[in-house]
């Protein structure tokens, strides 16, 4: 007899992003003369940059041909594109990270979701409440977080990220083993500093931790003193693994292009308490079940780092912080509390009601899709989290709608 993994029965019954656009869908079926703004899940709405377009153009020519044709390449991503994250996004920052610790992977989603395969089912995980779910959906598949009793799983450190925290969470009182961060922070927007982080580093030492750091969504930090990669700060290479993502900063949430940072000095214990290297397993790992991302993808992210590349996706960057910034004034000009929308394309609005009930308003009043709080756990129950994805013309739109439902 087949059986199957039960702690699939644990989870929620489907997942956030999946369940909204399922209620969008039937909405849209019974109105289907209204016209739905989506500020829900943090998909972008513009064009590829025009020198990854070009990039991509080449590589798909150079496929064409079978003296430049190229087959399966590297798993870990071809060097070009490694050898230009390293120097772009981190030694030209001060840290200290090489090609070689770099993974080039098709997302940050499959990533962040894959890497807990690593660690054994007994690891203590410590999860922020919110928290983008994915995170803490892979670990209930793994069988790693209890029963879900009470709005949360029994078996898991959750790290609340509140008002009085400015939602960065405190260190936790009881032990854990892997600490999941991602600044700026999914959903919240709320972005931590060097300082804050360094607290981090250093519990993560002390008690031979590993973080899990996603910054998925650094390169909408404008403020100059915040850390943009968890590698800014001394010591993190040993305790500390980075996830990024070219879906936000250039567009690539349907071309699909990420990376993982796995330091040489990244290190877990073994079941005797001696230290392993992290990078050797997930090279291991990504060997055995990824085949590496397409070459014109790879070509079309490299180019990114190219002089055109870097000054077309800052304003791409630009244009989605403007949005929020119309966003974070419309909202507040209405008399919510709001966080985000600065340094992040998403605004953490606290609705004053339950989130789905907010949700549903919105969606039946003005038209418009937000992501109710309560779908990343029990702290954002009461909050509703809008994107700034979206054309400015259609967020203008969606504020004078919500303006006029709520004002
Ligand atoms: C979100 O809306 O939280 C993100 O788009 C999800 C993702 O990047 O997978």
């Amino acid at each position: 007899m087949i059986t199957i993994n039960e702690h699939y029965l644990k989870l929620q019954s489907s997942y956030l992003f999946s369940n909204i656009a399922g209620r969008v869908a039937a909405f849209q079926q019974a109105n289907p003369d209204r016209e739905v703004i989506r500020l829900g899940i943090g998909d972008v709405t513009r064009a590829l940059p025009a020198a990854c377009i070009d990039a991509f153009h080449r590589a798909v020519d150079e496929m064409a041909v079978d003296s430049t044709f190229r087959g399966y390449g590297p798993e870990q991503g071809y060097e070009f594109l490694r050898e230009a994250i390293a120097e772009n996004d981190f030694q030209a920052r001060g840290a200290d990270i090489s090609a070689d610790e770099i993974f080039v992977s098709d997302g940050a989603k499959c990533d962040t979701g894959n890497i807990q395969e690593l660690f054994d089912t007994g690891t203590r995980i410590a999860i922020p409440d919110p928290v983008y779910p994915v995170y803490l959906d892979t670990n209930v598949m793994a069988g790693r977080t209890g029963k879900f009793a009470d709005d949360r799983y029994q078996g898991v450190v959750y790290l609340d990220s509140t008002v009085e925290n400015n939602y960065v969470p405190d260190l936790p009182s009881e032990p854990v083993d892997l600490i999941y961060l991602c600044f700026p922070n999914n959903p919240t927007g709320s972005t931590i500093t060097k300082d804050q982080l360094k607290a981090w580093v250093d519990f993560a030492k002390d008690t031979k931790a590993l973080i899990l750091f996603d910054a998925a969504y650094e390169a909408f930090i404008r403020d100059d003193s915040l850390p943009h990669s968890i590698y800014e700060i001394d010591g993190a290479k040993e305790v500390a693994i980075e996830f990024r993502s070219f879906s936000k900063n250039a567009g690539f949430t349907g071309t699909r292009c990420a990376y993982t940072v796995v330091p040489r000095e990244c290190r877990a214990f073994d079941s005797r308490g001696d230290k392993q290297a992290v990078h050797p397993l997930w090279n291991r790992r990504q060997c055995t079940k990824f085949n590496g991302v397409s070459y014109p993808v790879q070509r079309a992210a490299a180019a990114v780092y190219s002089e055109q590349g870097q000054a077309q996706s800052k304003a791409l960057v630009d244009y989605y912080l403007d949005n929020a910034a119309l966003i974070r004034k419309a909202v507040a000009d209405l008399g919510y509390d709001c966080a985000g929308g600065t340094n992040s394309p998403y605004i953490w609005i606290l609705g004053q009601r339950d989130s789905w009930e907010f949700f549903d308003e919105l969606l039946n009043s003005a038209g418009v899709v937000c992501t109710p709080g309560a779908g990343f756990g029990k702290c954002g129950q009461g909050y509703i989290r809008l994107s700034a994805f979206n054309s400015h013309e259609n967020v203008e739109k969606a504020m004078e709608r919500i303006r006029l439902a709520l004002g």
